[in-house]
């Protein structure tokens, strides 16, 4: 028998303020036609005065608990990936703990930027399989628009806010990748493309900053690893990619998913594609996808799923998974 990391419970919150790209044009040299093109994009969700990313993350959390059926003491501990954390601690992860009123237990953030979600799916499976966890809330959430520069328009009309859950409770399985729960991981960093992607901001340069991208060279570098690392996690599960029922893509532009399906040689039509109305939302694009993916009809119980992101460090990997 091997113990399995399974999927029981997923949910997601988007703030109520949807913004088109027609609204864009009023102050930047941009239109809707050309955020289409280029990116996929057609509207996001940003984040109203004072709402936070624990806020965000505890609406999420609330709706996974819901579609589980458990309530807050059932769970054991709660990851966060987030890039725009509230403050700078304590910890989203405990903010959302207090909310819940989990008295129990532990919480901690992880951030890998765009990629935080495949990484505190990794760190979940990893205590779930060690037996140093049973329940854990995974919460993908950011509040990108808050370190937008909005006189960028090579990179403001790209954000959103917004957050998604899962729920992870160990399943025992046969060892084989018929199982459910998550099969493989693939983790990857490389520190020396920094410059390609960052906020030139943060605690110890005393500001807040603002995201910076050379939207090309990240482009240049995304399909490419995201294709490698979907490749390589399925090989870790025994699979490839004719087995796959739904890839659930970081969702960052359009045409960087539908490059990443045709080098694994998927279809459009095994695609989860959310981009148009989220824009991209960083940590939460994966969960939200899942959760708005089984809403849609799309996910069902033993799919295959494989979930893939690229984001700043660069950090980037895969997680394979049947639902
Ligand atoms: N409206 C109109 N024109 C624009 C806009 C805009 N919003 N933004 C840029 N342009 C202009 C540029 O200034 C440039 O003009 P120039 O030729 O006169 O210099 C022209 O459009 C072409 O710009 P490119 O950068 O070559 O456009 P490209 O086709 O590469 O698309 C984009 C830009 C959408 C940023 C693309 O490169 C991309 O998506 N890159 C990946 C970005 C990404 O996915 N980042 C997130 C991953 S990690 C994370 O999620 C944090």
């Amino acid at each position: 028998m091997t113990t399995r990391a399974v999927v029981t419970g997923v949910g997601h919150y988007l703030p109520d303020r949807v913004v088109e790209n027609a609204e864009f044009e009023a102050t930047l040299d941009t239109s809707d036609a050309w955020i289409r093109s280029r990116s996929g994009i057609e509207r996001r969700h940003f984040a109203a005065e004072g709402q936070t990313t624990s806020d965000l993350a505890t609406r999420a959390a609330r709706a996974a608990l819901t579609d589980a059926g458990l309530e807050p003491d059932d769970i054991d501990a709660i990851i966060v990936a987030t890039s725009t954390a509230d403050l700078t601690f304590p910890s989203v992860a405990t903010m959302v703990q207090a909310e819940l009123r989990m008295m129990h237990g532990f919480a901690f953030d992880v951030q890998a930027v765009c990629a935080g979600f495949i990484y505190a799916l990794s760190t979940a499976n990893s205590m779930i399989i060690s037996g140093q966890a049973k329940r854990i809330l995974v919460i993908g959430a950011e509040t990108f628009s808050r370190i937008m520069d909005w006189t960028d328009r090579g990179t403001c009309v790209l954000f959103g806010d917004g957050a998604g859950a899962l729920i992870l409770e160990p399943q025992e399985g046969e060892g084989t990748g018929a199982d459910r729960g998550i099969l493989a991981t693939d983790l990857n960093s490389d520190g020396r493309y920094r410059d390609i992607l960052y906020v030139d901001g943060g605690v110890s340069t005393q500001n807040t900053g603002f995201l910076r991208m050379q939207g090309k060279e990240v482009f240049r570098h995304a399909v490419e690893k995201l294709a490698s690392t979907a490749t390589t996690a399925l090989a870790k599960a025994g699979l490839n990619s004719d087995q796959i029922d739904w890839v659930v893509p970081h969702q960052a532009n359009i045409r960087i998913i539908a490059g990443t399906a045709k080098k694994l040689g998927l279809s459009m039509d095994r695609v989860v594609v959310t981009v148009q109305d989220h824009g991209n939302t960083s940590a939460a694009s994966i969960p939200l996808a899942l959760s708005v993916g089984k809403a849609r009809g799309q996910i069902k119980p033993g799919d295959l799923v494989v979930t893939e992101a690229i984001g700043g460090g660069l950090a980037w990997g895969a997680v394979v998974l049947r639902w």
